[in-house]
């Protein structure tokens, strides 16, 4: 289970030794049974003069035949049949053709499906792997309205990277068990060329497909960092609480990190009147943020990679509670890093004079 990376090589031939080298030529070695996916934007002509040969399996093709997506968005593989194969992909010179050799041979009912600017990829049960073979501008992977029926067995465990990658293995970003009364999710921001699900039941329903990444969190969701889990860059991102009058917001929130880099990842909570109350979370433990009160927007700022499935949800309004529980805003976090960075005034005061307007 390895992701070669022909384009990258072929680009080195290509741009610096082109004058040496009349083709360029990947091996793969390859035991019985062993399924190779082609993921490829390309078009069928420079694809059909990709050649495969693997000699005992008696297979001599072309990557065309393997690139188009059944009706579902999936793959059909090269399915290896004999013991100790080799796998010969060859490329004419000149051709510049993006493709990315995926193969597996331990994955039970695995899908592997391209997404591509224009792709809606529904539901399908077994352990589904997707790759961005598109890079439309501005956007990312997304997985939209994602709905899980508890009662027909549905979960959802979402992965960056590849079932049988090594570095990093595949790293959770998000699991549906984690909030139980919630069944239904807007939307999933995936910054990342690949990621996986896992095996799921009929109780669940989403749609893949490229989205705009989320500058409002909507009643629950995923945001993350490019590139997570490895990628560290410093970001510092704000999102907007979607809140309508008086009303009153609980939000909960779920950050996972990078734990083999340390790292802090600062999340701000921003309350109306000028009001914020920052939490720092180590990368090495698992954080977790409980807030309520007239949220307004949410600030991330990290130097490391961070994913934060979070869900909102209506209270109240200001008119309708006791000031006591409905109009102070209240942080809670597992950490117990919170600090307040406006420690002068009195919430309390200020809100309930506010109440009586
Ligand atoms: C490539 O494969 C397709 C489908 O198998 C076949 O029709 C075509 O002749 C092949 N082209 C070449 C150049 O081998
Ligand atoms: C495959 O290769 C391994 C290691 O080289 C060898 O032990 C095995 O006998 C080979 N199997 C067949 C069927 O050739
Ligand atoms: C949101 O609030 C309502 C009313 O208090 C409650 O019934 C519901 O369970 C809450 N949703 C979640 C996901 O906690």
């Amino acid at each position: 289970m390895r992701l070669y990376l022909a384009l990258s090589c072929l680009l080195l031939v290509v741009e610096s030794e082109i004058h040496i080298f009349e083709s360029k030529t990947t091996e793969i070695p390859a035991q019985r049974g062993t399924r190779i996916y082609f993921l490829t934007n390309g078009n069928e002509d420079d694809l059909r003069d990709i050649t495969i040969k693997a000699e005992k399996s008696h297979i001599d093709t072309n990557v065309s035949k393997y690139s188009v997506p059944q009706v579902d968005g999936s793959l059909n593989p090269l399915t290896i049949t004999a013991d100790n194969d080799t796998v010969v992909i060859t490329r004419p010179v000149g051709n510049t053709t993006p493709v990315t050799v995926y193969q597996d041979r331990v994955t039970d009912s695995l899908n592997v499906f391209p997404v591509f600017s224009n792709s809606a990829i529904q539901f399908k049960s077994g352990k589904n792997v997707f790759f961005a073979v598109d890079k439309p501008n501005g956007k990312i992977l997304t997985i939209k309205n994602l709905k899980v029926d508890r009662q027909n067995n549905g979960f959802l465990r979402a992965y960056s990277g590849v079932p049988g990658d090594l570095i990093p293995p595949p790293y959770l970003f998000f699991s549906s068990d984690l909030y139980d009364d919630v069944n239904f999710y807007q939307q999933l921001d995936i910054p990342l060329s690949d990621f996986s699900l896992d095996v799921v039941f009929s109780g669940v329903s989403y749609t893949v497909s490229f989205g705009e990444a989320t500058t409002t969190l909507q009643s629950a969701g995923l945001v993350m960092s490019p590139g997570f889990p490895t990628t560290m860059q410093p970001s510092d991102v704000s999102y907007t609480v979607r809140r309508t009058g008086d009303e009153l917001i609980s939000l909960h929130m779920n950050p996972y990190f990078y734990r083999e880099q340390s790292y802090i990842t600062d999340i701000n909570v921003k309350f109306g009147f000028g009001v914020e109350q920052g939490n720092s979370f180590p990368s090495e433990l698992n954080g977790r943020l409980s807030a309520s009160g007239a949220i307004n927007s949410v600030e991330v700022k990290s130097i490391g990679a961070f994913a934060i499935q979070y869900y909102t949800n209506s209270t109240a309004t200001s008119g309708t509670v006791p000031v006591e529980i409905g109009t102070t805003p209240s942080v809670q976090t597992t950490t117990k890093s919170s600090y307040l960075k406006q420690a002068s005034l009195s919430f309390l005061t200020l809100f309930a004079s506010l109440l009586l307007r």
